[in-house]
């Protein structure tokens, strides 16, 4: 169905914006490039792990809440979903929400986003389900949705957490112009002990390091480069004054990778940032979601204070 950003404007994309990145004093390329067919598996696979809490805890907070959710107008209407991923939290709500008459998923990862529509589609065969390749960190657009539809926006995971203060606001506008009456649930991790989450980001399995350093296989495999991967190493470190972790990959020596002809020079221990993932309180989220032009409606957590799942308004 409706793919807003077809293979070829997307490798276009993916170029200019590594090029772009690597030319940095900090060397710094956007997180959503970490997810190609490849990098969607290994984030599967992260969520599997007893040390990424993220996944479980915000799964007991859904469960929990799920019947509250089911009042909201639109899950009498139309869930959009926003990196939908595997779409497998979903299957809760859509359980729950048996009068929802669409779904629509928008991600990244196309191949990963078409399978998992395919296997809602089979779940589900009431429902319409009407999957959106694209980037919502650009404008939308119009949305395949009839007006008079009322909208959930489901954006779970804590992927919000993964933009800048400002970006993040920016982000939540956007769906506003896109969906202008809309009811959004939004996953948001809050911030805990350094240790618990240095874990959560540096697994003993060295899942996450996987996931980080297929950024430079895609690069390999995209741009015809030979980044060699044992020259750069997996870092999570914990940022105190901006709240976050941040996903660096280090290089272990002086050396010049060659990407798209273009020579770009490493000193050790230089590093390029792939990922932050903030981590918010209650205060400092809904300062980004007012500034969104969303109000805070609700707010639910976890025994141990560790996630939030917030009900959010258009404002
Ligand atoms: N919602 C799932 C997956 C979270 S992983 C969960 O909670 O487990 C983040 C997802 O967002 C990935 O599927 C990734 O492909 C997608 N994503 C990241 N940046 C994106 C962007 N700019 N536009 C669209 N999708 C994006
Ligand atoms: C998708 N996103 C919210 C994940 C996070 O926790 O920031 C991505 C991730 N990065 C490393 N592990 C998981």
């Amino acid at each position: 169905m409706t793919k807003h950003m077809p293979p070829v404007a997307q490798d276009d994309t993916f170029r200019s914006d590594i090029l772009n990145g690597l030319k940095k004093p900090q060397k710094t390329i956007s997180s959503k490039w970490l997810y190609d067919d490849v990098g969607s598996h290994l984030f599967e696979a992260i969520t599997e792990l007893d040390a990424y809490y993220p996944t479980r805890t915000e799964l007991s907070i859904l469960e929990k809440q799920v019947k509250q959710y089911a009042r909201l107008p639109g899950a009498r209407g139309a869930m959009v979903e926003l990196g939908s991923g595997s779409s497998r939290k979903t299957n809760l709500l859509l359980d729950a929400f048996s009068d929802l008459s669409v779904y629509m998923p928008i991600d990244i990862s196309a191949n990963h986003l078409k399978d998992a529509a395919e296997r809602v589609r089979r779940a589900y065969p009431s429902l319409a389900v009407i999957p959106v390749a694209a980037d919502f960190t650009q404008p939308l657009g119009k949305l395949p949705l009839l007006p008079e539809l009322p909208v959930l926006v489901f954006f779970p995971g804590s992927t919000i957490g993964n933009f800048e203060r400002h970006e993040a606001a920016n982000l939540l506008k956007n769906i506003r112009s896109a969906m202008p009456q809309a009811t959004m649930i939004v996953g948001v991790d809050r911030p805990k002990q350094k240790e618990v989450l240095v874990e959560a980001y540096d697994d003993p399995a060295g899942v996450t390091a996987a996931f980080n350093q297929n950024l430079l296989q895609r690069i390999n495999r995209q741009l015809g480069a030979n980044i060699d991967l044992a020259r750069f190493t997996h870092q999570a470190v914990w940022n105190t004054e901006d709240s976050r972790i941040e996903m660096h990959l280090e290089s272990s020596i002086d050396q010049t990778v060659v990407v798209d002809g273009v020579e770009f020079p490493f000193r050790e221990g230089e590093t390029i940032h792939t990922e932050n993932s903030h981590k918010y309180s209650e205060e400092a989220f809904t300062e980004i979601a007012n500034h969104g032009g969303w109000r805070v409606l609700d707010q639910d957590s976890d025994v141990n204070g560790w996630f939030s799942v917030y009900t959010l308004q258009a404002i």
